[in-house]
């Protein structure tokens, strides 16, 4: 069985959703609390023990490498400055030498390409994706339970979320049979933003992946799909004719930070549960709340 060492993040999107707060910053770059929508997403992978980070970038993207990069000078200053508990965090967080790799998305060709374009750095081996604006927030990353269920029961996996059926039109959606070993479901149909009323299921698919480098050669000559652009799910559904692909169920919320509404409820569920915040926003939240708070 080959172990799940490297993941995937394709960052290379526009974020023309946030303008202008993404003209010069990539909207991976917007904090949810007090750490970029990336690191959040980035932890959920080194919580799973992933050990090579892949970035498929694009033009304007260089501050996410400035982020993963180790702050030679800002660490020398904190501890000249005796701020030993940031500089710990910091050090915590950096990936150590040779544990990234950078490569361009050069046209927005669509997820499946940018999948695509990290072929090389991957190799030969199963691998995770991880889609940066969704945040899966619960009590176990949702990568380290489907890593733990690909080593009891190597296959392709595919994260999962129910959604109400009004919505099911957003995004890919499966169609799968009765829960198995781990709870992993056969995925029986996958069908990329299905028309309203036409969805196998309510079973979302949420941003996490676990693929067999099979997929590359597919990608490699197919051709676009919805939207015009080469998609992932139609990659996908390819290689589920030869391969078995199961789906994994989140137990937990998932916060789409790439809408505004996700952003903004990304920020208070996660200030919400922290100790130094968490309390105080609270009150803040009631006063805003309240019908003095909302004359004022
Ligand atoms: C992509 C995937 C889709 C998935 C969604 C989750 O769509 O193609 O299957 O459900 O991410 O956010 P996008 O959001 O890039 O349109």
């Amino acid at each position: 069985m080959r172990r799940i060492r490297k993941a995937v993040f394709p960052v290379a999107g526009l974020g023309t959703r946030f303008l202008p707060a993404t003209k010069a910053i990539p909207k991976e770059m917007l904090t949810v609390v007090d750490r970029p929508v990336i690191q959040h997403v980035v932890d959920e992978a080194r919580a799973a023990g992933i050990e090579h980070l892949i970035f498929v970038t694009g033009r304007n993207k260089g501050a996410i490498e400035d982020h993963f990069d180790q702050g030679y000078e800002l660490e020398r200053t904190l501890a000249e400055r005796g701020k030993l508990r940031e500089l710990e965090e910091l050090r915590r967080d950096s990936p150590k030498a040779g544990e990234t790799s950078f490569t361009r998305q050069q046209a927005p060709l669509g997820l499946g390409h940018a999948v695509w374009c990290a072929r090389e750095i991957v190799g030969d081996e199963p691998f995770a994706v991880l889609l940066p604006d969704m945040l899966h927030h619960g009590r176990e990353p949702c990568l380290k339970g489907m890593i733990d269920a690909f080593e009891a029961q190597p296959s392709n996996i595919i994260a999962v979320s129910e959604v109400p059926m009004s919505e099911t039109h957003q995004y890919g959606i499966l169609g799968v049979g009765p829960p198995g070993r781990r709870g992993l479901m056969p995925v029986n149909s996958m069908v990329e933003k299905p028309p309203q009323g036409t969805a196998p299921s309510n079973l979302m698919v949420s941003g996490r992946y676990i693929l067999e480098p099979g997929v590359f050669s597919i990608l490699e000559t197919q051709p676009r799909g919805a939207g015009g652009e080469i998609q992932l799910t139609d990659a996908m559904i390819t290689l589920a004719r030869a391969r078995p692909f199961n789906a994994f169920r989140f137990e937990g919320r998932i916060f789409d930070t790439g809408t505004k509404l996700g952003f903004l409820a990304a920020n208070l569920a996660y200030a919400l549960e922290r100790p130094d915040l968490g309390p105080a926003l609270r009150d803040e939240l009631r006063a805003i709340l309240s019908p003095a708070g909302q004359k004022r």
